[in-house]
């Protein structure tokens, strides 16, 4: 089978497409053959080396996939060849087919596309995740996106509209924050045009927001907090912008605020049951119209490196994959 293999922590440019051997499923494991496999920030910094965790190289990058399994190894009896299933293996899912343990596979609906399920995982269970479990979001409360037209920005406007919060997306561009409106974004700021904090006071206002979620970093995370509402929850979940801030902990006293970590990754291995459960009311959501997953590029085996590429130079809106051709 063709699959993507990154060989030295490089840019995204060095990856190359090989043939290698098919996968074999050992005891307790599924081969998936892979439609479609949704593209995440993590996937550019992993192949970059600038990830918390640094594969054994060479490795195939790629963290969820969609698709059929093609085979089941010994002791898996609750899934079968043919089934169509959502995987998250944090590596590997950009190639023909791969290999996952089947505790990691979750059954799809017929009326859930490939494309659509491979975004779920990551970007929309990290949002669902930081919202919920996290900043335990109430229904009325104000809610303020940053980056809000990327993977787990605009899943996070849904998933705050579908939790009944005041949504408040923050992006770029004009043409971002239109598909934030599409998808259900109360309100608007352009933070290259506009001040944020301004903004944000006359949105509210003056009460701040009572959680925001910041994927970005950088200088945006301080503005963001110091408009931050009283009680409010700042949800620390990535540094797209590249600058890990730092935050003067007089904001937090003055506020009665809280920053708040989150970590998808970690949660779904030591949650798995929870996250199951919000994976299962994500394609529920799906299903039913509440929300709508946006696939708006999808990118061949060998264009892998574009799609990171595009996720680097801020041009991605929703989500991208990678699909396989068989
Ligand atoms: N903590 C967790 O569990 C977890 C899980 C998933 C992802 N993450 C992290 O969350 C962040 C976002 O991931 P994602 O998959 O949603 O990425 P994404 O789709 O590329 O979205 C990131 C957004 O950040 C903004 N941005 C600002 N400066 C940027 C820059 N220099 N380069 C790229 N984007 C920039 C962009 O919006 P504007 O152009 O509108 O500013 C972009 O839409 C990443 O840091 C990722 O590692 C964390």
């Amino acid at each position: 089978m063709r699959a993507v293999i990154c060989s030295s922590f490089d840019q995204p440019e060095t990856l190359t497409v090989e043939t290698v051997p098919d996968p074999v499923a050992a005891a307790g494991e599924i081969v998936v053959e892979v439609h479609a496999a949704g593209v995440n920030f993590p996937d550019a910094l992993m192949v970059m080396g600038q990830y918390q965790v640094r594969p054994p190289l060479p490795f195939t990058p790629g963290g969820e996939a969609a698709g059929v399994i093609s085979a089941v190894g010994p002791g898996v009896s609750h899934l079968q060849v043919g089934q169509r299933v959502v995987v998250f293996t944090r590596t590997g899912a950009f190639a023909e087919r791969l290999c996952a343990p089947a505790s990691s596979a979750t059954p799809i609906p017929e009326s859930l596309s490939f494309e659509v399920a491979a975004t779920l995982p990551l970007a929309f269970g990290t949002a669902m995740h930081a919202l919920i479990d996290r900043a335990k979001i109430a229904k009325g409360e104000t809610l303020l996106v940053l980056g809000a037209s990327g993977g787990v920005g605009l899943a996070a406007v849904m998933i705050g509209k579908a939790l009944g919060a005041r949504v408040i997306a923050a992006a770029s561009t004009d043409e971002k924050l239109a598909l934030c409106r599409t998808h259900g974004a109360d309100d608007v700021i352009n933070y290259t045009t506009e001040s944020l904090r301004d903004r944000v006071k006359a949105i509210t206002n003056g009460l701040g927001p009572d959680v925001i979620c910041d994927p970005v970093g950088g200088d945006l995370t301080e503005l963001a907090f110091r408009s931050i509402a009283w009680g409010g929850r700042h949800l620390v979940i990535g540094f797209a912008g590249g600058a890990i801030p730092s935050l003067p902990l007089n904001l937090p006293l003055l506020k009665g605020a809280s920053v708040v970590g989150v970590f998808w990754g970690s949660f779904e291995q030591r949650e798995p049951v929870a996250n199951a459960r919000h994976l299962s009311q994500l394609m529920d959501w799906v299903v039913n119209g509440t929300i709508s997953p946006v696939v708006s590029a999808r990118y061949a085996l060998h264009e892998s490196a574009s799609a990171l590429r595009a996720m680097l130079e801020r041009r991605v809106v929703g989500k991208v994959v990678v699909v396989a051709t068989h």
